[in-house]
């Protein structure tokens, strides 16, 4: 069955091509074939400011930047979103951007004495987290426990009732050889075609 699927490419790096962005197309390319609908956000692209306050994030105006991204949320089925590891975590541009997107009366629905974290605003949707990192996979994923990737999954999507999600981690691609990005690029396309 087709699906609303919405590519969030958190690259921070919009000025040349990374393995994030080849993922990235190879994703969508396999969406479109299966006749998926896609829309995709590029945060290279966009500009905002950082988020400075509680009372910013809950009575404050959403950056006009943003309200795009926002709809392009609340329209999707599904959200595939594409990353280097930076410092261990997603980087900064990445995580600004949730700070400021996930705002109550969005990605929350009050609660109790106009409480901003009421309710998950987002169920019904479901992720994939598609993470490149320098050190082996299996490093981060044993040794590091995963743990920005986790806090990611439950802290934030899960949090505001995005689930499942599933993970797609990619290590050591500083010097990735040619033929393991062509089979990565392989299942990216697969994946994009199943919509998962
Ligand atoms: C600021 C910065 C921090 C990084 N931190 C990590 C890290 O903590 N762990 C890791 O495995 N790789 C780290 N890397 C390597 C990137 O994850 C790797 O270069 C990226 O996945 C490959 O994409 P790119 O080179 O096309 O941007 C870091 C790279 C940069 C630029």
């Amino acid at each position: 069955m087709s699906k609303r699927i919405l590519v969030i490419q958190g690259h921070p790096d919009g000025s040349e091509p990374h393995l994030c962005h080849a993922l990235a197309n190879s994703y969508s390319e396999g969406a479109t074939d299966a006749g998926h609908v896609l829309r995709q956000i590029n945060l290279a692209e966009l500009d905002f400011p950082l988020l400075r306050s509680q009372k910013e994030w809950e009575h404050g105006q959403l950056p006009a930047s943003l309200k795009q991204a926002q709809d392009d949320i609340a329209w999707a089925e599904h959200i595939v979103f594409f990353f280097p590891l930076w410092l261990g975590d997603m980087p900064a541009l990445l995580k600004g951007f949730l700070e400021q997107v996930a705002r109550p009366d969005f990605a929350f629905k009050r609660g109790e004495g106009d409480s901003p974290w009421g309710k998950k605003g987002l169920t019904g949707r479901s992720a994939r987290v598609v993470v490149t990192m320098g050190m082996p996979a299996i490093v981060y994923r044993w040794y590091f426990r995963a743990h920005s990737v986790k806090s990611l999954e439950r802290n934030i999507l899960g949090f505001v009732g995005i689930a499942p999600v599933h993970e797609t981690l990619i290590g050591m691609t500083g010097n990735i050889k040619p033929e393991d990005a062509a089979k990565w690029l392989g299942k990216l396309r697969g994946m994009g075609f199943k919509g998962e």
